[in-house]
């Protein structure tokens, strides 16, 4: 058996695993909740063993795994998971087993969770030993989705998905990208490494998911890198892939905030109950940021948006021919100018994308840009800033220096957030700078 320390002082995480692709996926994640301690049962519905055996998972877990409400202990029991002796409903110990799961798994995580299971939970349907124990247990409920793109964005979805976190369900938003029926969007399982920390954060009593704390703001995001047109084919850009801004986007969304997605160009989906707002060049961004700002509390500048574009852009294709050297002129300072225009009491946060991690000088583009915040990011460290998974940052303000060590970008737009509203409160040092 992997993992799972036996010694009473691993936390029990019972792993629910409904009928999807991604049913696969589940076994990493027993074994990624075993990496960081945990005992880990598995619980799969009917739907789930058409992709996964259930023999894989006792022999992960070293339990046997539960797949009815009725086969009690014996039943499948053995490898093959065919009965063995009557149904009886009961564990090892006699007790009704729906119910001694319930009490004595200390987190509940439903991944893959398919919209059906979200239904269910909805409307408190109890069909199966899955769905009977969400009900009984008082365990934290963890959910990580995974289907199609357009069920999950169907608004049944998304009204089962907002009664349930209204509930203190916490939620592991999936990905976007290519799905398994072919399509492309919001939809994909979140990463096991995701998935377990949600567990782990949810077992420590850290929730992020149920905290309605920016209820009342409007967050206007920029994310993505612009682009500077050259000729009708050809553009200046940079590698912002809009991870970290959409990340931002979708916490604040989470957390109870109208948001406002500026996007310059990315391969991303825009993300769920987000206005969004697509643009290419600096210009349009600036154009389409002031447009919104009017509404706006907080304004974070989380686009890396062209320092210069061309003074004038060729009509046409520009010819190969020998050296060419562009003419370019300086764009516009966004985040300056919404600095220059906010009303009182918005905040504004800026983003330095710098190849160190030196304070004074982030603190001195703070000055210089008249904000409130500015996000330091090291990008000439691997595997953080542009177009990575993960991120690391220095949350600097005139007061203070908050470093948010590497992490999922989704992880530090929380933190980032949780700064955001600590500056909200006036506390930490930080006090609400008027323009
Ligand atoms: O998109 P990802 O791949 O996830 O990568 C994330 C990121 C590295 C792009 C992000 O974390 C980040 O650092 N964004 C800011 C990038 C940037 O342009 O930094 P800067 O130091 O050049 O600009 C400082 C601030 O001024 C930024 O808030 C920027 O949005 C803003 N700015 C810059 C130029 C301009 N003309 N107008 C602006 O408002």
């Amino acid at each position: 058996m992997a993992g799972a320390a036996k010694n009473g002082v691993a936390p029990w995480v019972t792993v629910g695993v409904c009928g999807g692709v991604a049913a696969y996926k589940a076994a990493e994640l027993v074994r990624e909740l075993q990496q960081r301690g945990a005992d880990v049962h598995v619980v799969m519905t009917r739907a789930a063993e058409e992709f996964v055996r259930p023999l894989t998972f006792s022999s992960l877990t070293g339990h046997r795994t539960i797949t009815s409400m009725w086969s009690g202990w014996g039943e499948d029991s053995s490898p093959t998971g065919l009965a063995a002796e009557p149904a009886s409903g009961l564990d090892e110990q006699g007790q009704i087993e729906h119910i001694s799961e319930a009490q004595g798994a200390q987190a509940l995580v439903i991944a893959p969770a398919t919209a059906h299971v979200l239904a269910k939970m909805a409307h408190g349907l109890a069909d199966d030993f899955l769905s009977t124990m969400i009900l009984a247990t008082t365990a934290p409920v963890i959910v990580a989705p995974a289907m199609n793109v357009n069920m999950w964005n169907h608004a049944a979805t998304q009204a089962n998905v907002r009664l349930l976190r209204e509930r203190g369900v916490i939620f592991v938003e999936p990905d976007s990208g290519y799905l398994a029926c072919g399509m492309t969007g919001a939809g994909r399982l979140a990463s096991v490494e995701a998935i377990a920390q949600a567990v782990m954060d949810a077992l420590a009593g850290v929730v992020h998911e149920s905290k309605q704390d920016l209820a009342g703001e409007t967050i206007l995001v920029t994310a993505g890198g612009t682009r500077e047109a050259i000729d009708p084919v050809r553009f200046l850009g940079n590698r912002s892939s809009g991870k970290m801004g959409y990340a931002i986007a979708e916490a604040a969304r989470r957390r109870g905030a109208q948001v406002v997605l500026v996007s310059a160009p990315t391969a991303l989906d825009p993300p769920a109950g987000c206005a969004f707002v697509p643009v290419t060049s600096a210009e349009e961004m600036r154009t389409a940021v002031m447009e919104h700002m009017a509404q706006a509390t907080v304004v974070v500048g989380a686009a890396a948006v062209a320092d210069f574009r061309m003074a004038t852009v060729s009509a046409e294709k520009l010819r190969r021919k020998g050296a060419l050297h562009l003419d370019l002129e300086p764009t516009e300072d966004i985040v300056r100018e919404v600095v220059d225009a906010r009303g009182a009491g918005t905040l504004v946060i800026a983003f330095a994308a710098e190849m160190d991690a030196d304070i004074a000088r982030a603190r001195e583009k703070l000055r210089v840009k008249g904000a409130d915040a500015i996000v330091l990011n090291d990008v000439s460290r691997a595997g953080i800033g542009f177009d990575a998974e993960r991120n690391a940052a220095v949350f600097v303000t005139a007061e203070r220096a908050v470093e948010i060590p590497e992490m999922l970008k989704r992880d530090v737009a929380e933190q980032i957030l949780d700064e955001v509203v600590g500056m909200r409160a006036g506390h930490g040092g930080c006090s609400l700078a008027q323009p």
